[in-house]
C-alpha cells in the first residue's frame, strides 16, 4: 500500500521545513528525511544570514557583493530577487520566534561582517545562527496538523512519468514527477509514497570530499536521485573550500566561522608570520576561494598540515560572548582561543552547483521543485559569497509555493498519480549482503581520490585519473547495487559517486580558471568561451552516467 500526500518534501532543513510550513496550509504534507528532523546543514549554520538590514546597506551593494564574488557567472536576474527579497523573508522568520542578536538591549541588530561583503549584513544568533532557525521552524511545523514527519527514511528514487511509460524521454516536456521510492533505514522496508508536488531540499555533498565541514547526512543524495531521473544539473565544478576548519584528528572539520576573521582573527603561518597580505588587498577577509588556496599553497610550500588562525589580539570577553560555541569547541580539543592561535585547514564546504531551477524553483521535470543548497538558482556563480545560502532557501522555498499550490489545485493534475498503477517496489532476487567490506572501501576510495585529485588546486592530469577511477567505482558499485539488498550505506555511496561523477566531469570540461574552480594547465578565466554554465543531463534511466553535457549561456 502506498501512502499518499499532496506535498512531499525530502530534507529538513530551511529549505524543507520553510516550504512545508508554507503549502501546509493548502494540503497534506510529507517530510522525508534520512536522519532526525534536526539534523541538517541548517542546523550547524554558523555565520548567519545576509540581508540588508543597515541604513548604510543597500539591495544594489548585496547585488554588487555577491556578483563579484560570483566571478561572471551568477544570474542577474535571481541575484536581484534573493537580495530584494531577504528582508522580507527574514522578517517572517522573527515573527515565527527567530532570535537574532541585537546591540546592547537595542532595536537594531548586531550585523556581522564576512568576506566579500562591503557592509556589514550578516544576522546571527551568536555563532548558532543555523540552530536557532531550525529551532525556530521545527517548533512551528511541530504545531500543523498537516504535515506528517518521515525520520530515518531515505529517498531511494523519483517515480516519475518517463520511468512508466517507455515512449516519454527522462526530463523531457512530457515528463513529471508523480512519487518516490523511500527506505524506511530503521525496519529496512521500503515504502512508495505518490505526491502532487515534490521539493527536493536535501542539501549539500560534503561527503564526496575526505575532509569536509558537513553533517554525515551531506552525500548529494538529491542530485544524484534527480539526475537519473534525467533533471539537469549545473556548474558542480564549483565546490567552496572554507578556509578555516579545527585541525585536530578528533574534531571532524568543525567550521572556525568566517566572522572570526571578521571581527578581526588574523591568519598566520606556523612561524608567526602573516601571509595573506601577498594574495589579495582584503588580507584575510579576502573571497574565500582566494584565502583557503593561499592556505594549501602555504602548506605545499612549507610541507605543514596547518596555518593558525590568532584571535588572541581580541578581547577574551568578546571571543566567548561573540563566539560561545567556537571558544567552547575549541576548549574541548585543548585550545583556548583567547590565549593561543588555533591550528586550521581548508575542508569542503558548499556546493554551489545543483539541480538547474528557474526562479520559482521549478526544475526541469514538471512537480518536481528545488531550494536550498541542492539547487541552482544562478545566485552564487562560480563563487558564493558568505551567507547567502540560508538566503537563498529561505526565498526560493517562499517562491516555489505559488507555483506549487497552483499546479496542486490544476484540476488536471488531481488524478496524476491515480491515472498510472505506480509499481510497489520490486526487490528482485536481491540477497543481504556478505561483503559489506565493498561499500566501505569504495566510499573511502572516493573521497580520498576527489580530495586528491578534485580539491582545490586541479590540474587536466589529475582530473583524468579522477575520471577514470570513478568510471570503475561506478561500474562496480552497480553491480554491487543489483546485487545486493538496499542498505543506508549503500544508497548513500551510489549517491556519493555519482555526485563525484558529475563534479569530475563539470571540472573536466571548463577549460579555464574561475572562482573556485581552479585548473592549473588553465590558470586564468577565459570570458570569451567560458563565461557560461555547464548543465549535464543523462538521457536514459541509468546508474552509470550516461550524460548529455551541455554548456548553456545565462546572459
Ligand atoms: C561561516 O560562518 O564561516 C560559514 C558561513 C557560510 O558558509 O555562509
Amino acid at each position: 500500500m502506498s501512502i499518499e500526500k499532496d506535498f512531499i518534501v525530502i530534507g529538513s532543513g530551511v529549505a524543507g521545513l520553510t516550504f512545508a510550513l508554507k503549502v501546509c496550509k493548502f494540503g497534506s504534507v510529507g517530510i522525508i528525511t534520512k536522519d532526525a528532523l534536526e539534523e541538517s546543514a541548517t542546523k550547524y549554520a554558523q555565520g548567519g544570514i545576509a540581508s540588508v538590514m543597515a541604513e548604510d546597506d543597500s539591495f544594489d551593494l548585496h547585488v554588487k557583493d555577491t556578483m563579484e564574488t560570483g566571478r561572471g557567472l551568477c544570474h542577474e536576474d535571481f541575484v536581484r530577487i534573493a537580495c530584494g527579497e531577504g528582508p522580507a523573508r527574514v522578517r517572517e522568520l522573527i515573527e515565527l520566534g527567530a532570535n537574532f542578536d541585537r546591540r546592547g538591549r537595542g532595536t537594531e541588530f548586531d550585523l556581522g561582517k564576512e568576506a566579500g561583503h562591503s557592509k556589514r549584513r550578516i544576522l546571527h544568533a551568536n555563532d548558532l545562527t543555523g540552530w536557532e532557525i531550525e529551532r525556530t521552524l521545527i517548533e512551528a511545523v511541530h504545531a500543523q496538523d498537516n504535515i506528517e514527519i518521515f525520520e530515518h527514511h531515505m529517498a531511494i528514487d523519483l517515480i516519475t512519468r518517463a520511468r512508466l511509460e517507455e515512449n516519454i524521454q527522462p526530463g523531457s516536456d512530457k515528463d513529471e514527477a508523480l512519487g518516490l521510492y523511500v527506505l524506511d533505514h530503521q525496519t529496512q522496508k521500503v515504502e512508495t509514497i505518490e505526491g502532487r508536488v515534490i521539493l527536493m531540499a536535501t542539501g549539500g555533498a560534503g561527503k564526496v570530499y575526505l575532509y569536509t565541514s558537513n553533517p554525515d547526512t551531506a552525500t548529494g543524495d538529491g542530485i544524484a536521485v534527480a539526475y537519473r531521473a534525467g533533471a539537469k544539473i549545473a556548474n558542480m565544478e564549483f565546490f567552496q573550500f572554507h578556509p578555516t576548519c579545527l585541525f585536530h584528528p578528533k574534531a571532524k572539520s568543525f567550521l572556525i566561522s568566517e566572522t572570526v576573521r571578521g571581527e578581526g582573527g588574523i591568519l598566520r603561518l606556523q612561524n608567526g608570520e602573516t601571509f595573506m597580505e601577498n594574495y589579495h588587498s582584503l588580507g584575510c577577509l579576502a573571497p574565500r576561494d582566494v584565502v583557503a588556496r593561499a592556505i594549501d599553497y602555504e602548506m605545499k610550500k612549507s610541507g605543514d598540515d596547518y596555518v593558525l588562525l590568532d584571535a588572541t589580539h581580541l578581547e577574551g570577553y568578546r571571543i566567548r560572548e561573540r563566539f560561545p560555541n567556537i571558544y567552547k569547541t575549541c576548549l574541548k580539543f585543548g585550545f583556548d582561543m583567547s590565549k593561543e592561535p588555533v591550528p586550521v585547514v581548508p575542508a569542503a564546504h558548499y556546493m554551489c552547483g545543483g539541480l538547474v531551477v528557474d526562479v520559482n524553483g521549478q526544475t526541469n521535470i514538471k512537480r518536481l521543485f528545488a531550494s536550498g543548497e541542492v539547487c541552482f538558482s544562478g545566485l552564487h556563480g562560480a563563487n558564493r559569497l558568505a551567507s547567502n545560502s540560508l538566503l537563498e532557501g529561505l526565498v526560493l522555498s517562499h517562491r516555489a509555493v505559488e507555483k506549487a499550490v497552483a499546479l496542486f489545485k490544476d484540476s488536471s493534475s488531481k488524478r496524476v498519480s491515480q491515472a498510472h498503477r505506480i509499481p510497489e517496489w520490486d526487490p528482485g532476487s536481491a540477497v543481504d549482503s556478505d561483503e559489506s567490506v565493498v561499500v566501505s572501501h569504495n566510499w573511502d576510495e572516493i573521497r580520498r581520490l576527489m580530495w586528491n585529485y578534485v580539491g582545490i588546486v586541479r590540474s587536466t592530469k589529475r582530473l583524468k585519473r579522477a575520471e577514470r577511477r570513478i568510471q570503475l567505482l561506478l561500474e562496480e558499485i552497480q553491480e554491487y547495487y543489483w546485487n545486493f539488498k538496499i542498505t543506508k550505506n549503500t544508497l548513500e555511496l551510489r549517491n556519493i559517486a555519482i555526485t563525484a561523477q558529475l563534479i569530475i566531469q563539470g571540472a573536466m570540461i571548463r577549460k579555464e580558471s574561475r572562482g573556485l574552480h581552479f585548473n592549473l594547465d588553465h590558470p586564468e578565466p577565459d570570458d570569451t568561451n567560458w563565461k557560461q554554465d555547464t548543465v549535464f543531463q543523462t538521457t536514459v534511466h541509468s546508474l552509470i552516467t550516461q550524460t548529455n553535457p551541455r554548456i548553456v549561456t545565462h546572459e
